[in-house]
């Protein structure tokens, strides 16, 4: 088919890769948030059990129709069923609404790191910095400005090999910093009880809420139905291990969250004296919380945040640049434009698109949509609503017309098939069920008519 397409380097370099665009901010600032709000354990509990069934079984499809035909998104729809091409043209909108409210928080991100850099860091140990920070016209606007031109910039010069090389460098660091954040935290007086509420599941704070917020972050964190992981099978060598390879992404991309979870919950517990309304902070949850974790930690702490955020900053960069390379490549392939000249064009629509997410905390913090502001809207959109419907055709379109057997062919190409049975049943009956009994309920909540 495609004969100049350049495959990973190794069986890890796929994994790597993938893993490089599903951890992000998707895992360090959202997961902790979610969790925090919507149950604690039993959110945990839910997410958990999503990533080993849907997870598995929407991340093994996506993977294995891309290595079965060597083409991204688009093309790969179209190629196995002619009625599924919308499918592909569905699919692909998904990260142009992300990349640009990504972009925004990756700018907060940056000025965070900043301040750290600078010595400032104590500032941002008071509530109403962050609050204060967002709601100005023009700052953030300079940070989003920067953190997309960065991502534009490695987009821009294509240096993939450099990204790798970095990847396995910073990413253990960032674990490992992650850990070691996470044991300050937990062994602050008062964590306990923040502890207690992120690993113990409280059955009476379950929800269809939590489903749906779970369902949506599974999506966002595994970089799941917006075409990523089709691209990235299809660069993915024939003898690689699909099975094997998922099971690695997922557990570091869980293992990642999960870790996140642990240095921001209990923070909050210690830190606002046992307020349960400070776990409802939402996106601000990070940007309030761990600079008060750092700053208990005295100077030392400034150290460790500037070094967090940079890692973050990292993390967030390795994303964003996933993101902008699926959308310059689905205008490349639609247009045959060329890479540079696309680049500037999505850089340049991308910065229009994010300016009202980034001037939704001040100048447009009257004008909402469904109740949402513009960020919130971006990422209700895309998070609970198209995400879900691309999950249900493509779980369809795998169960139904080119049948699982066509996976699991691919599958066996390279090694053996474990969880076939699971992953029949997930993606013919279970996933398609779930995902519309959840998807009604979030948009009924989202117009009113009830409330979840
Ligand atoms: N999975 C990323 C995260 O958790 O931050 C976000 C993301 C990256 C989504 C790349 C989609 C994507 F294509």
């Amino acid at each position: 088919m495609n004969q100049t397409r350049n495959s990973f380097s190794g069986k890890i370099g796929f994994v790597l890769a993938a893993a490089g665009s599903a951890v992000g901010l998707g895992n360090i600032w959202r997961f902790p948030y979610l969790a925090a709000k919507y149950g604690g354990g039993i959110f945990l509990l839910v997410y958990l059990i999503l990533v080993v069934t849907f997870g598995f079984a929407l991340m093994l499809a996506e993977v294995a129709i891309g290595r079965k035909t060597n083409l991204s998104v688009i093309g790969a729809f179209k190629v196995l069923d002619k009625r599924f091409s919308f499918l592909g043209y569905l699919t692909s909108i998904v990260p142009m609404i992300i990349l640009p409210y990504y972009c925004v928080i990756g700018g907060w991100v940056t000025k965070y790191l900043v301040i750290y850099v600078t010595g400032e860091g104590a500032q941002a140990v008071q509530n109403s910095f962050f609050n204060n920070f967002i709601a100005q016209p023009v700052e953030p606007l300079v940070w989003l400005c920067i953190f997309i031109g960065m991502t534009a910039l490695i987009v821009f010069f294509g240096v993939e090999n450099g990204i790798e090389k970095a990847s396995k460098f910073m990413m253990p660091v960032l674990v490992i910093l992650s850990i070691c954040v996470s044991i300050y935290s937990i062994t602050r007086p008062g964590a306990l009880e923040g502890v207690k509420y992120y690993l113990i599941p409280d059955f009476s704070r379950f929800s269809p809420m939590t489903v749906l917020s779970a369902m949506g972050q599974m999506f966002y964190s595994m970089s799941l139905a917006m075409g990523i992981m089709v691209t990235y099978g299809s660069y993915m060598r024939k003898d690689g291990d699909l099975e094997q390879s998922v099971k690695q992404i997922e557990l570091f991309d869980t293992g990642m969250a999960f870790i996140a979870g642990l240095m921001i919950i209990p923070a909050v517990f210690a830190f606002s004296g046992g307020d349960e309304t400070a776990l409802n902070a939402g996106k601000s949850l990070m940007f309030i919380t761990l600079p008060k974790v750092f700053a208990d930690a005295g100077t030392l702490g400034y150290i460790i945040g500037a070094v967090f955020f940079l890692l973050v900053l990292f993390a967030a960069l390795t994303s964003s640049v996933s993101l902008m390379e699926t959308v310059v490549s689905i205008f490349r392939d639609k247009f045959k434009w060329g890479r540079k000249s696309t680049c500037l064009l999505v850089l340049a629509g991308c910065l229009l698109i994010a300016l009202p997410s980034s001037l939704g905390y001040g100048v447009f913090d009257n004008v909402l949509i469904l109740g949402k502001n513009f960020l919130d809207f971006f990422d209700f959109i895309s998070n609970n609503v198209i995400m879900p419907i691309v999950a249900f055709i493509t779980c369809i379109f795998v169960g139904f017309v080119i049948k699982p057997k066509a996976v699991a062919d691919e599958v066996l190409i390279s090694s053996q098939f474990k969880r076939q049975r699971l992953f029949t049943v997930v993606i013919k009956y279970i996933a398609p069920i779930c995902i519309v009994l959840i998807l009604i309920s979030s948009i009924l909540d989202a117009m009113h008519v009830i409330t979840i």
